[in-house]
């Protein structure tokens, strides 16, 4: 039998359905619920609220649990690339070596822009935000590849494998193009020899197609960088995505909409803003103890620390930490501003305001030095979690196309003017 939750509104009962996930999440179902009592619910920020069912992402917050779909993300970490796990989390099962050489072909096949693409690229205007050009790039693909970005449901699942490739493929040429030029540089081609990362590190930095000057370190740092931040089941951006992807559009405008929102501080842009702010610290000759002071009173946000689903250490921060460490001595760099992160993450896991809040830090904290000792401008490290996430967006594109019945609508309480007659013009002084 199934278990039922009973909800009393003034004087009447209703029993709700609840529903249980593999891993023994509960919800109570309230789809019926206006129906039957003419109330919704109300859930500010959505915190309480299951907005689907999906089989990409299982977060435990508490225990600092992430998995791919069954797979723990420090296996896939350790063991996986971003290509491997791309296909994983698109599809839900790790490839044959021959789906992955298939798809890496494929990847391939996608790695320069039409340039109808490039022109456009080149022509945004020239303070227009790497974010905001990869929102643009994303949107002109679809329009240089028309069959895979139809708006008809059925046709775009058929096409569904280019769509992704391309989209995966090509956000590195996008990204890479506007940098170059940033620098009055010209675009570099792909090399069919080079792997997925050393490729775009190679589109973006090297001096020419032949330049063979990306040590293995480097390329395996991005390819872990990316591989982390695959999906994150129902955050920000995936949820824009799967609300644009409810309405019927095709995985080009879906993937588009969802950089736009990865872009803002509290989501995709704090690994920009931790670099901002540990540079501050540094400059201002603190250790961070200061600058905790000053979040602790509410005059600054500590970036790079809490989640609203981790209320335990992030597990992705965990990994990229030791791997901070890894990537440093491998470029022989050193870095004061990592210094100060750790002090000040030291400081703050032992101050009660963070220990009380369950604050700890968050993927985006050690990220960014990683970034940054690469060689990465600041200004595209949101760009670089957004090429990450690409295959965790179309994942959920998918498993809207193939699942998903109604379009996404939910409802408002109004707190606005009641009715009101129109006063003229003349007569508002
Ligand atoms: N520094 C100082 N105080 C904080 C911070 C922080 N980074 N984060 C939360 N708090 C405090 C907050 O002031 C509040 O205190 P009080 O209860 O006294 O009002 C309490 O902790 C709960 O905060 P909240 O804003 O209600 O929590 P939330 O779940 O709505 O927000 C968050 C989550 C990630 C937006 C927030 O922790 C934050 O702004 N962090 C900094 C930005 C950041 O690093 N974002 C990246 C998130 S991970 C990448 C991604 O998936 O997007």
């Amino acid at each position: 039998m199934s278990e039922t939750a009973d909800l009393r509104i003034n004087d009447e009962s209703y029993a709700l359905n609840v529903i249980t996930g593999t891993e023994k999440e509960q919800a109570i179902d309230i789809s019926l619920l206006r129906k039957q009592s003419k109330f919704i619910t109300f859930d500010d920020g959505y915190g309480n609220t299951g907005s689907c069912e999906s089989s990409v992402t299982f977060i435990d917050g508490d225990k600092g649990i992430l998995r791919y779909r069954g797979y723990d993300i420090a296996e896939l970490a350790e063991q996986s690339t971003f290509l491997e796990t791309c296909l994983l989390v698109l599809y839900g099962e790790l490839p044959t070596a021959i789906e992955l050489d298939a798809f890496k072909q494929r990847v391939a096949s996608y790695a320069n822009l039409p340039e109808e693409v490039m022109v456009a690229i080149r022509g945004l205007p020239k303070n227009t935000h790497p974010m905001a050009v990869l929102s643009c790039g994303i949107q002109a693909l679809g329009g240089a590849y028309p069959d895979l970005a139809t708006n008809d449901r059925a046709k775009d699942l058929e096409r569904f494998d280019d769509a992704a490739a391309l989209i995966i493929s090509a956000s590195r040429a996008i990204t890479a193009s506007w940098h170059r030029a940033q620098k009055g540089e010209d675009s570099i081609s792909a090399d069919a020899d080079k792997g997925y990362c050393e490729n775009f590190l190679s589109m973006m930095f090297s001096a020419n197609e032949k330049d063979a000057g990306i040590p293995k370190e480097v390329s395996n740092a991005l390819d872990l960088i990316f591989l982390l931040h695959a999906d994150h089941e129902q955050n920000c951006s995936t949820s824009t995505c799967r609300m644009i992807a409810s309405g019927g559009a095709n995985p080009f405008a879906s993937v588009a909409g969802a950089t736009s929102a990865l872009w803002g501080p509290l989501h995709g842009g704090a690994n920009m803003a931790v670099i901002r702010m540990l540079n501050e610290i540094h400059e201002s000759g603190d250790d961070g103890s200061r600058f905790v002071e000053s979040a602790k009173q509410g005059k600054s946000r500590l970036m790079g620390f809490g989640h609203r689903v981790y209320r335990n250490y992030d597990p992705r921060a965990k990994i990229l930490k030791s791997a901070c460490d890894d990537a440093l001595a491998a470029l022989g760099v050193s870095s004061p501003i990592s210094d100060i992160a750790r002090k000040l993450e030291e400081v703050a896991l032992q101050d009660p305001y963070f220990i009380e809040r369950k604050l700890y830090p968050n993927v985006d904290f050690y990220s960014g030095i990683i970034l940054q000792a690469l060689g990465f401008p600041t200004n595209t490290f949101t760009v670089l979690f957004a090429l990450g996430r690409a295959p965790g967006w179309l994942a959920h594109w998918r498993e809207i196309a193939l699942n998903g019945k109604k379009i996404h609508r939910p409802r408002q309480i109004y707190q606005g003017e009641t009715l009101r007659p129109y006063v003229g013009i003349s007569e508002r002084g």
